[in-house]
Order: C-alpha cells, then structure tokens, then sequence
C-alpha cells in the first residue's frame, strides 16, 4: 500500500500554466535564463520537505492574519459576469507558434494540462476557424431546411431563434475534437506539451432541439433522402455532409446552450451543430442552413480537407467518428517531477463509439499495464476522467494510458497506426500517448511503437 502521507511528489507545472505569453517567446528564441528563473519560482512554495502538511509553527501564513481576513472584502456584482482568479491567469488557451499564418484561420488550444474533471470551461474550450469568429445578432439569424430536390421535404421552413428555442429541448454532454488533434505528430515528436498534443479537445454539456424534430417538422421523406448538408454562416462557406441514420438516432442536435449558458460567439453562437463521436469539422457553427439530399455532397471540407492519406497515396474520405483515444493530462509534457514518492496520474479518455468500459496506465513503455480507476458516471461519447497512484522510485519512467471503449476497440500504438495509416497523414491520429520521466523529473513527449 503505497503511503501517500509520508511520500506525496511533488509537481512543477506545465510552464503554459505559470510563464507569460513574453517569457515563453523568449524561451522559443532559445533564451532559457526566463524559463530557469521562472521555474525556480513556481516551484519554490514547494522546495520545502516533501511531507503531506506541515508543522504550523513558525508559518507566517498562520501566524499573522492577512488582509483578507482583517478587512473588508469587495461587494457583490463588482464583476458581473464572473472571471478566474488572477492567480490563474496563465491557464488559457494558445496558439501554437509558426502552424498558421492567418490567426483568422487558425486553432487555439485548451490547456488540458490544467483541467479537471471532464467539462470544459465554455472560455478555455479550443477554437478552430476557418474564416474568423462573429458575435451574430440572434435576431436577425435564421436557420433554413430544405431539399436538394423538392419531393425530399414536404414544405422548406426558415426558423428564427425564438420559434427553435421555444421547441422541446434536450441537453448532453460530449466532447467535441477536431479530427486533425495530434496531426503534428504523425511522423514524430513536434510539440512538447500536451495543450499542443491534444488540445482540440473539449467536452460540453450542450442545449438544443435534435435536428431529427426539425426534419419531421418539414414533413423529410426519410426513403428519399439519406444524407444532410449543414452549412454555416461564415465566409468560409464551411460545409459538412452526415448520413441521415446519425440524424434519426435522435443525437444530432441543433445547439444553442453550452454549459448552461447560450453558446459563446467562438464556438458558434447563436446555433452550432452537435455531431456526437464525429470530428469537430462537421460541428458547424452559426448554422444557418440544412439541406437533406439522397447522396453526400463531396464539398471542399470533405473532398480535399479532412481526409486521410494512406501508405499507397491514395485519399479516404468520410472518416468522421473519433476512434477510442486517451491520454496522460498529469503529469505530462513540460512538468517535472520534483520528488521520489507518490503522485495522482490523471487523464482523460474518449470515444466516437460510445462510452469508456477501461482505461490501462503502463509506467514502463508498455510491458506491465494496471487499470486505472475511471471517475463516474461514464457518460455516451463524452470526455471521462480517470485516474491513479503512482510511486516514483526516481528512475526512468514512460507513462502511457490505453483506452477501451463499450465495443472492444483497442486504442492502438504508433506502431499498429502507422501499419495502416502510414506517417504522413494530418487527420485522425488516436495512437497511445508517451510521456517519459527522466532521472531529473522532466517530462517529455516520446514516442513508443
Ligand atoms: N463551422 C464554421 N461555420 N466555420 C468553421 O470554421 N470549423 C470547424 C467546426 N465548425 C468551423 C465550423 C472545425 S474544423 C472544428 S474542429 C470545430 O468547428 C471547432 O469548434 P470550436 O471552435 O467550437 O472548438
């Protein structure tokens, strides 16, 4: 039994969580006196014993009373709309350096290193446009159904805001990752942390009418037409094709709640589509048309983009359902661990297919695999926690997690991957995540075949 009073590790964060967008720049131009000093800092609170509490005598944060207990705290409504503490305001998603030129047409990335449990904060949640971000006005937006030939839907309806949201709703939780997450990685090791290995990932509880209402609501011939175009608003002319079966499982839904409050505007506001299990692209966002047709679309965002380039150099298209996949959020990449002794590893699991039946955690590359405890309830296509103890002996360590889903699906290594899929892809890359612990403690990202 491992005793985690005596022995607890301790944990330098991921340097995303503490160092400013001008100190990390610094360090990317290789002047790592900043990221020294910074560290050093981060972790002096806990440069002390390594014991689980302490001695109250001699602590000053005991001893005296500081301000906030000896005066007059601020009133109610100061911020009307709630913010994090300013102690956390490194915690926030980033662009990756040098991927894009255009920020309009770019990602930004969620700071899994930093999260806990399986929502996403609705302002931490990753972005990905392809023309820009609008706050639409709700009043004037509109959502139309019709067919691609008149006989597919008895009568075509444009909907305004208030007559969806007076509808009969549902709200679920699901994650929702861009099917290009770890598409730097395919060859080899590109980035260092995980916000940048698997940050276009979030998970949601969402709010909305199944489109499946809509459909019948404009009389759909469900014989005749078998597949959906959705279609946003932007200037992107960002456009998704899904089979009809996923509408009539009732979990295709147009959205306008996230987490309790309307969608933000990055994220589609005021009405996005919810795909569950299939990859963010086909989420459209500010949606604003949904035509039913008898054959897929082959747009631009399917044809060209969002395919998956085999070994023989041919195309596939339509590969939309996120496959089982997982990975290690605590510790990984850019911490370190600053003691021998016990540590919490903790991680987030997922998949396109249904829920999570098991998580393995493997210290050693792969050889010896344990079950990791999986935090309840396991919810249908969402994000699930898991986690579990740790002792560090101080020797070299390669963590990895390996998820299971309701069907069998095994997530697979780099190597069992690559077999298939070749090394040169973009899109859909679920291989097992490594995170190597060297003697020192530093994390790094490598890979394991
Ligand atoms: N919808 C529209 N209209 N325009 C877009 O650029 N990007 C897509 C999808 N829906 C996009 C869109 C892509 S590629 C992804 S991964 C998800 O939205 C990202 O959703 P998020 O920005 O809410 O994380």
């Amino acid at each position: 039994m491992v005793d985690i009073v005596k022995q607890p590790g301790r944990l330098r964060r991921a340097p995303e969580n503490f160092l400013s967008e001008a100190e990390i720049k610094a360090v990317a131009e290789g002047r790592r006196d900043f990221l020294r000093r910074s560290f050093l800092t981060a972790a002096s609170a806990a440069m002390t014993a390594p014991m689980l509490g302490r001695a109250s005598e001699g602590d000053a944060n005991i001893l005296q009373n500081p301000e906030w207990t000896t005066t007059l705290g601020q009133p109610v409504a100061v911020r009307p709309y709630g913010l994090p503490s300013k102690h956390e305001s490194q915690l926030v998603r980033r662009e990756s350096p040098g991927l894009t030129r255009v920020g309009a047409a770019s990602v930004s990335f969620a700071p899994l290193q930093g999260m806990f449990g399986i929502i996403t904060p609705s302002g931490l949640h990753f972005e990905r446009h392809h023309q820009g971000w609008y706050d639409i006005d709700p009043a004037r937006h509109r959502l139309m159904i019709n067919g691609s030939e008149p006989a597919f839907v008895k009568q075509a309806k444009v909907y305004t805001m208030d007559e969806l949201m007076r509808l009969p709703s549902v709200s679920r939780i699901h994650f929702i990752e861009c099917g290009a997450n770890t598409g730097l990685e395919w060859g080899n090791v590109a980035v260092p942390t995980v916000q940048y290995t698997h940050g276009m990932l979030s998970c949601s509880e969402f709010t909305g009418v199944p489109l499946k209402l809509l459909l019948e609501d404009c009389g759909v011939d469900y014989r005749k037409a078998r597949f959906v175009l959705a279609e946003g608003a932007d200037g992107s002319s960002m456009t998704r094709t899904i089979p009809m079966e996923m509408v009539e499982s009732g979990e295709v839904l147009v959205a306008y709640g996230q987490n309790g409050e309307m969608l933000r505007p990055e994220n589609g506001y005021p009405l996005r589509l919810v795909v569950p299990g299939v990859q963010g692209v086909s989420w459209v966002k500010w949606l604003r048309r949904i035509e039913v047709g008898d054959k897929p679309y082959a747009t631009k965002d399917e044809a060209v983009h969002y395919i998956d380039l085999l070994p023989n150099g041919q195309h596939r298209q339509y590969t939309s359902v996120q496959e089982c996949k997982s990975v290690i959020t605590t510790p990984s990449g850019g911490q370190a661990l600053l003691d021998k002794g016990f540590y919490n590893v903790s991680g987030l699991a997922w998949s396109g297919r249904g829920r999570i039946k098991q998580v393995d955690v493997s210290f050693d590359g792969g050889i010896n695999w344990q079950a990791a405890r999986i935090e309840g309830p396991v919810q249908n296509k969402a994000l699930t926690r898991f986690n579990i103890g740790w002792v560090w002996d101080g020797k070299p360590a390669i963590l990895q997690s390996r998820a299971i889903d309701e069907t069998a699906y095994v997530q697979p290594t780099y190597g069992q991957l690559r077999l298939v899929r070749g090394t040169k892809s973009i899109y859909h890359n679920n291989a097992i995540q490594s995170w190597k612990v060297d003697e020192s403690g530093e994390v790094s990202n490598v890979q394991v075949l």
